[in-house]
């Protein structure tokens, strides 16, 4: 409450980590805390309050935790007033063994009790050692979702729904973050009002699985309504959406790519694997052929459709042949980019405790088979592009400062020698060279 807010400013260091739900709750957090009086601080040396938002998708990311803790607790030892706090995924799952474990935090907040931190920070301002790790009703969780800062920005990301129902086997993104509940539709639609109003000319909008948006909540409008009342707007340009399971991809939405031409050409679209006997064992609820006939119709009402996926390499039980059609998958999508894991262990999740483990040695072999075939398909797509127009929605100057930088439709970084003028704007862009990341042009006109 700002009544307890002191004058003088104190430092809050924040690091991020894991999926756009944490950007997004990161942003809430800096927000409940500036009523708290800290302020953003990119020198964690400047810090009073040090907080992890962190990501326990896979061992590693988990225990990246254990090490950013480790470099934190020197700053300790020399400041004794300083807190230090874990938040997000890994908060939720180790909740109070967390602070048995690490003697030097203070408090511990899981993904529904953001809306706590404030009392755990003034009570470890007090010397207290908590953690808050509760599931909350859905109701409460309608009520406290988060909201995007009010950062002004061109391209910007709206939460429309949080948590999972889907307990694919290995993930443990159902255990973290709670079963699924849909934002109200009349609450996005008015922040996205507002962010036009502000300057967005893109919006993306994020969820664990965002094509189920709405089907479990009667008076919410469908994801394929969502879609044509946010396209109807005037200010906005383009809209996006992540991510898509495969399984709810349905005939309405693929309609959207047909209708919506505001809707961009790219559709993130995970199949995992393309093996049908790891489908299955994944929980998945799809078979390869399913998953290609997605992508077809989807192609159909949208010619040149980029498509995008992730691939989760040795999955217990994945022999040589399961692989080989995970590989053959790649020949027939030609995915445009393909984000690729080696399978990891998770906490609590069914496929734990499946047999058929696979050796690190044969997991990395087949990532790094799969990934330089990826590579190769990226390039071709890639060069096949110089020579065409793209529509870029210029986002603003390049890293080197010498270029304006957008994004083309299919979501890849265009780079082009331009004024500072056409910042927010849609322009035409003869694409003269690929290069790994991106790709080099020159404006055709202006948009
Ligand atoms: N909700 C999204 C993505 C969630 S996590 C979806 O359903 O597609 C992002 C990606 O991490 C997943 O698509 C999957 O490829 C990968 N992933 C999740 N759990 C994993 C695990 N236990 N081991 C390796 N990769 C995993
Ligand atoms: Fe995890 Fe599956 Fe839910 Fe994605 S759909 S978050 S992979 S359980
Ligand atoms: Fe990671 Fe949690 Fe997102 S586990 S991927 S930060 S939902």
């Amino acid at each position: 409450m700002s009544e307890t807010a002191i004058a003088a400013p104190k430092g809050l260091y924040l690091e991020t980590f894991g999926c756009q739900m944490n950007v997004s709750d990161s942003e809430k957090i800096v927000s409940l805390l500036s009523d708290l009086g800290y302020r953003p601080v990119t020198d964690p040396a400047l810090a009073d309050l040090i907080l992890l938002n962190t990501c326990s998708v896979r061992a590693k990311a988990e225990s990246k935790v254990y090490d950013y803790l480790g470099r934190h607790r020197l700053r300790k030892l020399k400041n004794s007033r300083l807190i230090i706090g874990v938040g997000g995924c890994v908060a939720q799952q180790e909740g109070e063994r967390l602070l048995k474990r690490v003697p030097y935090l203070d408090l511990v907040f899981g993904t529904h009790s953001l809306h706590l931190l404030p009392e755990l920070v003034r009570g470890a301002e007090r010397g207290e050692r908590r953690s808050a790790t509760e599931f909350i009703d859905t109701e409460t969780r309608l009520n406290l979702f988060p909201q995007a800062a009010d950062t002004g920005g061109i391209t910007r990301f709206v939460t429309i729904m949080q948590g999972c129902d889907n307990f694919c086997s290995y993930c443990v993104v159902p255990y973290v973050r709670g079963r699924e509940i849909s934002r109200r539709s009349a609450e996005i639609l008015g922040e996205i009002r507002e962010m036009a109003g502000r300057g967005a000319r893109e919006i993306t909008l994020l969820g664990q699985n965002v094509n189920s948006y709405g089907l479990k909540s009667p008076d919410e409008l469908h994801f394929a309504d969502l879609l044509r009342e946010i396209a109807a707007m005037d200010d906005i340009q383009r809209l996006r959406f992540t991510t898509s399971h495969p399984r709810d991809i349905s005939p309405e939405l693929i309609a959207c790519f047909a209708e919506l031409p505001k809707l961009c050409g790219h559709i993130h679209l995970p199949a995992q694997s393309g093996s049908d006997a790891i489908l299955e064992r994944m929980n998945r609820g799809y078979g390869r052929e399913e998953y290609l006939a997605t992508v077809t119709s989807l192609r159909k009402a949208r010619p040149g459709l980029a498509v995008t996926g992730d691939i989760i390499i040795g999955f217990p039980g994945e022999s040589e042949a399961d692989f080989e059609a995970t590989l053959s998958l790649l020949e027939e999508v030609r995915y445009a980019d393909l984000f690729s894991f080696v399978y990891s262990e998770r906490p609590e999740t069914a496929a734990a405790g499946y047999s058929g483990q696979l050796s690190r040695g044969v997991k990395q072999q087949r990532l790094e088979r799969l990934q330089r075939r990826q590579h190769e398909i990226t390039g071709e797509i890639c060069e096949a592009l110089v020579g065409t127009v793209q529509r870029v929605l210029i986002e603003g100057v390049s890293r080197r400062g010498d270029q304006l930088t957008g994004r083309s439709d299919a979501n890849r970084i265009v780079n082009v020698p331009g004024d500072a003028s056409l910042i927010g704007q849609l322009v035409d862009v003869t694409i003269c060279q690929s290069h790994p990341n991106s790709l080099l042009g020159e404006l055709s006109r202006e948009g």
